[in-house]
């Protein structure tokens, strides 16, 4: 596990580029499954602004950690904020993005995106095998959409599953812990100070945090774990890498 902290939003965007590169330098393609929330669409933005031309799009296949199951017109659905952040600014072909259907009925839904995953990534052992999933940290504990009051999803033995918001009760599609501790690299994309006590619990006392929080569950079998933090959300770290 490493963790990397930024001053500002610009460097901790530019160095997950920097990763991201070396990563597509290596491949002749690569999936990646991206999170919801506001650090990424400022992640979109950026791509945008500044790595238009010097990313190979056509190389990288889009899908989502988790989808609020609303329509994708909906002020709610990740995938819109993709499209309107991201794909509307770029020269991504629709073949590359594997959207999670927040239109359909969630449980069979869940389903087909499982059939998806298992059609258009690497699978070992039945697990679909992601290059890069991308996740956010919720101040609950909760990443992608398993909620600290669902922890038994993290556990589940599909490959996706159908979560519910604790608040709004909004119905979400979100990847199971297996899936996502399958994957080749994780990363974590945590900004601002709302977060820092939950990110030094599940960072420095991780074996309680387990109990609790679906964020200190994430422990990819590759190892390959990386926290890109500003400096508000890793302000409490005792130990800044
Ligand atoms: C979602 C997200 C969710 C998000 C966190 C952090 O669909 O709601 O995938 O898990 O990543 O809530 O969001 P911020 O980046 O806005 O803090």
């Amino acid at each position: 596990m490493k963790t990397r902290i930024f001053d500002n939003l610009n460097d901790l965007n530019e160095d997950f580029t920097s990763w991201l590169k070396e990563l597509l330098a290596e491949k002749a393609d690569l999936t990646i499954a991206l999170s919801g929330g506001n650090t990424p669409k400022s992640l979109f933005k950026h791509w945008v602004t500044n790595h238009a031309d010097d990313i190979d799009w056509s190389k990288i296949k889009f899908f989502w950690s988790d989808e609020r199951c609303v329509w994708p017109n909906d002020d709610d659905s990740n995938y819109k904020m993709v499209k309107e952040n991201l794909f509307d600014h770029l020269p991504v072909s629709k073949k590359n993005i594997f959207r999670i259907r927040g239109e359909n009925d969630p449980y069979k839904e869940a389903r087909s995106y499982e059939e998806v995953l298992q059609n258009e990534l690497e699978v070992v052992n039945d697990i679909s095998i992601f290059d890069v999933v991308m996740l956010g940290m919720g101040d609950d504990g909760h990443t992608a959409s398993i909620f600290p009051h669902e922890m038994n999803l993290w556990e589940s033995n599909n490959l996706c599953v159908v979560a519910t918001h604790p608040k709004t009760k909004q119905r979400r599609i979100s990847l199971s812990g297996k899936t996502i501790n399958a994957a080749k690299n994780v990363v974590f994309l945590v900004t601002g100070a709302s977060k820092d006590k939950i990110v030094q619990r599940v960072i420095e006392d991780n074996e309680k945090a387990k109990e609790k929080y679906p964020a200190a569950k994430v422990q990819p079998t590759s190892g390959n774990l990386t926290w890109f933090l500003d400096g508000y959300a890793g302000r409490l770290l005792k130990e800044k890498k």
